[in-house]
């Protein structure tokens, strides 16, 4: 059990800036179902993240960007009603923030009221300052994503580590700091060299969660489906897989198919 989850009855985003304050690393996990929030909730995770990331991990989409906002409420709802202490963030969906802080606002009121969640996330800089400002406005704390953001995919063409360069790395390290300005609680660093990300969360007050932006950070988060090994394809450098969870349910179902074949189940002992 963490040290966190003794000490923190519920996680909030003033939590996790006097964790940053202490230099205590915030873990954080997506989760997408009731089921799987509840074990991560358990486990002391202190934030989950309904993360469009269910685009492709639930529904089985190339990208993130099919997933609708009821989609997404839907799979908050299921989450909330799993956890009684990490913080729940949801992430606005591709289409529902960008370039009208009007659809953005009522898009966020929409997760906070239909779904109980604590927060809303939304990729990008100063694109969608305005969107994040009106958002902020009603009482809604916000969480920044930058770095690799996959809802802009198809302008990028790849998914290979953002920042590299020395315009791009400038213009992030701008961008972290008005999302720290304009009253974000937190942002998320998405593969970028770490060395980079470093600098952000040096430079920033706020906590900075890393997904492939090295150790250097206030804390990680990864895709759960990925860290359990309930993914095969995908395996970039970041991710470390504690368990191999696609296999050894692929060996129990096997099993429970011979057993029926055979007639080995259900015994005496499984009947009425
Ligand atoms: O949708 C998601 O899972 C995310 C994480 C990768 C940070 O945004």
């Amino acid at each position: 059990m963490s040290t966190a989850k003794k000490t923190y009855k519920r996680i909030t985003t003033h939590v996790l800036h006097s964790m940053k304050l202490k230099g205590e690393k915030i873990s954080m996990l997506t989760a997408y179902d009731y089921t799987l929030a509840s074990i991560v909730d358990t486990a002391g995770v202190d934030v989950i993240l309904v993360g469009d990331s269910a685009s492709n991990v639930m529904a089985g989409h190339e990208t993130t960007l099919p997933i609708t906002l009821d989609q997404m409420i839907y799979h908050a709802q299921s989450v909330v009603r799993g956890c009684e202490r990490s913080l729940i963030v949801v992430d606005l969906p591709f289409g529902s923030y960008q370039g009208n802080s009007k659809t953005a606002l009522d898009s966020s009121i929409r997760i906070m009221k239909e779904s109980g969640a604590h927060a809303v996330k939304l990729e990008g800089g100063v694109e969608i300052k305005e969107s994040i400002e009106r958002i902020l406005t009603a009482g809604v704390p916000v969480m920044g994503h930058l770095g690799l953001t996959p809802q802009s995919i198809y302008k990028f063409g790849t998914y290979t580590v953002r920042a590299k360069e020395e315009a791009e790395a400038q213009k992030l390290l701008e961008d972290a700091k008005m999302l720290e300005e304009i009253g974000c609680f937190a942002i998320v660093l998405e593969k970028i060299p770490a060395k980079l990300a470093a600098r952000v969360a040096k430079e920033l007050h706020i906590p900075v969660i890393g997904i492939g932006a090295g150790g250097d950070v206030d804390g990680q988060v990864l895709v759960l489906h990925d860290m359990l090994g309930l993914t095969k394809e995908f395996n970039p450098r970041f991710l470390r897989r504690y368990l191999n969870l696609r296999d050894e349910m692929v060996g129990a179902i096997q099993s429970y198919v011979r057993d029926v074949k055979s007639t080995d189940f259900p015994d005496k002992n499984e009947q009425y």
